[in-house]
């Protein structure tokens, strides 16, 4: 999707898209609009009784006056609560609205769009940016789409103040890492597994990001016994990838970001059942979150020191398969009974956050998994999960969650479900009891978190891929973790 930004009149054709507030003043181009259609708009809204709430449309097809295009008003609801999150969802809607329409062309006249406290140019670009994430489409498989299923629309015409272009840069960006996400996400497995995935890491090189791919020899001369064991049953041989992006200043010790990949989780030798297993696809949705916040990260040069390590396996039942009752050394020297060789994400976890630790030296780390699918019976797709015993990084990722809308919500994190794990032959054990699923595996991975780091985990199983479409996210790979990691970084370490 094409997106330009103009403050000339508006164009004679295309779609024409007008916000309405709900307080019944009305903006300069709805006003010219109305005129040069001696009437159409008011007598539209007058006819169907049109309230303007927010993501509510009018459409006025082809009215005497602007040529054979068509007017779409979408209400905006009350000036006072229009957030920067609106703007998105009012862009998005538009695109989901217009994408298989006959249009090539929206045109958005944002001059009458206004909010508190945002300047009108970031809230255009943010109309333009929730635009541009609902038009993302994954359809390198299609080799048949039906006419009335093919995207006519191409073009996104951003009418507002001068501002608009500029705000718009690091969106673009930011964008492009989530688009990233979603493509990785949306791989079927025997096109995404460890090699090919470390592969097109190593495509971030062009944005300036420093990229090294481990394999099994060197991971096995440091002692990665935990990740190893997760991918000794499948064909395809595990990596770790770390990207270092160093924006910031010489000697500052990075943040790190460390995401699971597990290419596919069939549960190994605990075989997952058959329903729904084709969704293990997605197991790198943590990994697929770091690799994308990477790309964003560097795409609009941001001032900080960031590294991101993502462990990449693929767990498999196999005659090479590890058993439950097996015990594995990690790369700590710790050892763990694997009881359920389906709790595999937080034996990978555990060997990448300690070499990232051993390696990079960061004070805090953030790591993202589809970990357990106990944080959907808590959480379902609302929020991420967040365990962490830093209040402080704690009100920060929230914030970070609550201004992009990959929202969050902190779950409970203690000693007692760090008592779950005790094993009765090795260190700990990869599962817990009863209950609390989601707790015990954070605490799994706290085993691996040096004391002196400020740690969180984010279990992100339920946020990954989305079963139905949002106002500026299409059913699928969702990009969950991108913005949010950028805006943590943005906001509490670029000086
Ligand atoms: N990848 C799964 C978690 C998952 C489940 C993600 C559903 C997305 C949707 C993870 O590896 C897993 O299998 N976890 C087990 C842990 C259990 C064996 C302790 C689970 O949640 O059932
Ligand atoms: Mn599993
Ligand atoms: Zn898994």
């Amino acid at each position: 999707m094409q997106v330009t930004f103009s403050t000339a009149a508006l164009p004679k054709t295309g779609a024409i898209i007008i916000p309405v507030f709900e307080d019944g003043k009305k903006s300069k181009a709805y006003q010219d609009i109305n005129g040069k259609t001696d009437g159409a708009l008011d007598r539209a809204i007058k006819a169907a009784g049109y309230k303007p709430k927010k993501g509510q449309f009018l459409e006025i097809i082809s009215p005497a006056g602007i040529g054979n295009g068509r007017v779409l008003l979408i209400g905006a609801g009350a000036t006072k609560d229009f957030s920067a999150l609106d703007a998105e969802a009012l862009g998005g809607r538009v695109i989901a609205r217009l994408q298989t329409s006959r249009e090539k062309i929206a045109v958005f006249a944002l001059d009458g769009l206004s909010a508190k406290k945002i300047d009108a140019g970031e809230l255009a670009a943010r109309v333009a940016h929730g635009a541009r994430m609902r038009s993302y489409r994954f359809d390198k498989y299609r080799t048949i789409v039906e006419k009335d299923d093919k995207p006519a629309l191409t073009k996104i015409a951003v009418h507002s103040s001068a501002g608009a272009k500029a705000a718009f840069t690091p969106h673009e960006k930011i964008g492009d890492g989530v688009f990233l996400t979603r493509d990785l996400v949306s791989e079927p497995a025997n096109v995404l597994y460890p090699d090919s995935f470390a592969k097109r890491c190593q495509k971030l090189v062009e944005l300036g990001v420093k990229v090294k791919v481990l394999g099994v020899p060197e991971m096995k001369k440091l002692g990665m016994g935990s990740l190893l064991g997760v991918g000794q049953g499948s064909e395809k041989p595990s990596r770790l990838v770390a990207m270092e992006w160093m924006g910031g200043k010489k000697g500052d010790a990075p943040v790190a970001l460390v995401g699971k990949g597990v290419t596919f989780d069939t549960g190994g030798i605990s075989l997952k059942p058959g329903p729904g297993m084709g969704d293990m696809k997605w197991d790198m949705g943590g990994a697929g979150a770091v690799t994308g916040a990477m790309a964003a990260l560097a795409g609009r040069k941001a001032k900080a020191n960031v590294v991101g390590v993502i462990g990449l396996v693929e767990n498999m039942p196999d005659g090479k398969a590890q058993r439950p009752g097996d015990v594995v050394k990690s790369m700590s020297g710790q050892t763990i009974e694997i009881l359920n060789t389906d709790a595999e994400g937080r034996l990978v976890l555990a060997d990448a956050l300690w070499w990232t630790q051993e390696i990079y030296k960061p004070e805090t780390v953030i790591d993202l998994a589809t970990l357990t699918g106990a944080i959907l019976v808590a959480l379902a797709h609302e929020f991420g999960g967040m365990f962490t015993k830093d209040d402080a990084l704690a009100k920060q990722l929230i914030a970070a969650g609550e201004a992009t809308g990959d929202k969050l919500w902190r779950m409970p994190l203690t000693k007692n479900h760090d008592d779950m794990i005790k094993s009765d032959i090795a260190d700990m054990q990869n599962i817990g009891g009863k209950g609390a699923g989601s707790s015990s595996a954070a605490a799994f991975l706290g085993r691996f978190v040096k004391d002196t780091v400020s740690w969180a985990h984010l279990d992100i199983a339920g946020m990954a891929w989305n079963e139905k479409d949002t106002p500026t996210i299409p059913k699928g790979g969702s990009g969950y973790g991108v913005r949010l990691l950028d805006e943590f970084v943005r906001a509490n370490f670029e000086g």
